[in-house]
């Protein structure tokens, strides 16, 4: 426990105790703030805020650094799969082989389908965005498999979590296919999770699909970079929503919600539709940079800024050294990766953004390594899913198992009418 805080406020003065992390964050913990001085904090967006403490993922801003449960992003990306991360975000540890044997069993076996959620997504327009077809098929999986929530055993929390990695994938390739009437396809049992979504998504009865070994492997890196980001908006949402006991089913739906919004995870879908737009109008870089610094207009440069990362985001740079590569070895280059390099390079040299410390964040090269690997934009985001999940799974695990949990319920400050009577609607105007 580190040296109290002290604060005056209300005209009293108050020692406050300060928490201390592993990694040397610290933070004042103001729990008997309100039932002390009746003053309450405020703190829009909660920039300052810490709604809880984790053993999840560990990320510090100024310095660029990600790592899941001590590992470092860099290395996990080097030497995991996919699979290995999920295990390691929800049980706190890397399997071992045979837990690894046994995590894939489980992911073939609950990749199937229920026939009735088959149906369920024939009603959706063809062109529904498959965003909203996830939310609502994970949402209905609590109809389909009832029953886990903040009092169900750690092996049933267990079961489902194996049953969402696996069903997650399963929606985000029957949603794209789905929109283009083709058939569902079905993993192979035994093959990689990366390697078998490509395969759900791409192959076709007529025209058989073989996975790239590079693909693969950018796969798996995209999932793992996606994996989880600490208390992100969506996940925020996973573990406010959990907090009030709803369901794992229910409460990972409400951050497929969250996530889906351009300003969080829907922004690797606006930052290929903002290049595009560029390139299609003929736009300058410095004309489109302006505008983003223009306060009169509401315009920002999509996969820029973050409010965590003041630095490099980490995911940044390895998806942009993964995007040359897929490129080069496809041989073909993307007049988009031209302009979102030129359009990187004048934003990192312009004093507005300097001042701000606005990086390329996780989004901004994302959108290309999709589009090299064949994916449609709509389908941007879903990809950004299947790769949280495992992470909202683990923070609404780590939550539930909180001794003495409490619901989340934030205060306010009313700004609004006082006390008024009631007019008889001949005095109203
Ligand atoms: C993700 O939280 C996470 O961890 C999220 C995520 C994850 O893995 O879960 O990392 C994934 O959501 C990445 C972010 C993707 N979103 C975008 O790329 C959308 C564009 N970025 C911005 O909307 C913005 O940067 C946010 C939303 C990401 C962060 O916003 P903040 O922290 O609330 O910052 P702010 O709005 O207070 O901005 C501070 C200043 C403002 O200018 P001033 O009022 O100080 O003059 O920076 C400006 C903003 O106008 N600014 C931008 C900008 N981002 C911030 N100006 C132009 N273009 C931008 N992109």
């Amino acid at each position: 426990m580190s040296t109290p805080g002290k604060i005056h406020v209300g005209g009293q003065d108050l020692e406050l105790p300060v928490i201390e992390g592993t990694e040397g964050e610290k933070a004042v913990d103001i729990s008997a703030l309100r039932g002390t001085t009746k003053y309450i904090t405020l703190d829009q967006g909660y920039g300052n805020t810490g709604s809880c403490t984790s053993k999840i993922t560990f990320i510090d801003g100024e310095k660029g650094i990600l790592h899941y449960r001590g590992y470092s992003i860099e290395e996990l990306c080097e030497k995991a799969t996919f699979v290995e991360v999920c295990y390691l975000l929800i049980h706190d540890k890397l399997p071992t082989q045979a837990e690894l044997d046994e995590f894939n069993e489980l992911l073939d076996k609950y990749s199937l389908v229920h026939e009735a959620m088959l149906h369920l997504i024939n009603h959706f327009p063809y062109d529904a965005h498959p965003m909203n077809v996830m939310g609502c098929l994970v949402q209905a999986l609590s109809s389909f498999y009832p029953g886990v929530d903040a009092k169900s055993k750690t092996e049933h929390i267990n079961l489902t979590a194996a049953r969402l990695i696996a069903k997650t994938r399963a929606f985000a390739a029957l949603a794209y296919r789905k929109s283009k009437g083709f058939p569902l396809v079905y993993p192979n049992k035994g093959e990689d999770y990366g390697s078998n979504f490509l395969r759900m998504m791409f192959d076709t009865p007529v025209k058989h699909y073989e996975p790239d070994p590079d693909m693969v492997k950018a796969m798996n890196i995209l999932l793992i970079l996606h994996a989880d980001h600490e208390q992100n908006c969506s996940t925020s949402t996973v573990r406010l929503v959990g907090s009030s006991h709803a369901n794992l089913y229910a409460s990972v739906a409400s951050g497929i919600a969250a996530l889906w919004g351009p300003l969080h995870g829907g922004a690797n879908q606006s930052v290929m539709e903002m290049l595009q737009n560029i390139k299609d109008k003929g736009l300058g870089i410095e004309q489109v940079i302006n505008k983003a610094k223009d306060k009169d207009d509401p315009f920002r440069l999509m996969g820029f800024g973050h409010r965590v990362y003041k630095n490099f985001d980490p995911r940044a740079r390895i998806i942009k050294d993964l995007c040359r590569k897929i490129l080069l070895k496809n041989a073909n280059s993307d007049p988009l990766l031209d302009l979102a390099i030129e359009l990187e390079d004048k934003v990192l040299a312009d004093d507005y953004f300097i001042e701000r410390k606005l990086y390329p964040n996780v989004d901004f090269y994302s959108g290309l390594l999709y589009r090299a690997m064949g994916f449609p934009v709509n389908m941007f985001t879903p990809i950004f899913t299947v790769g949280r999940m495992p992470g909202w799974i683990a923070h609404w695990k780590e939550m539930v198992s909180e001794p003495g949990g409490k619901i989340g319920r934030p205060r306010q400050i009313y700004t609004g009418y006082t006390n008024r009577s009631y007019p008889d609607i001949s005095e109203r105007k």
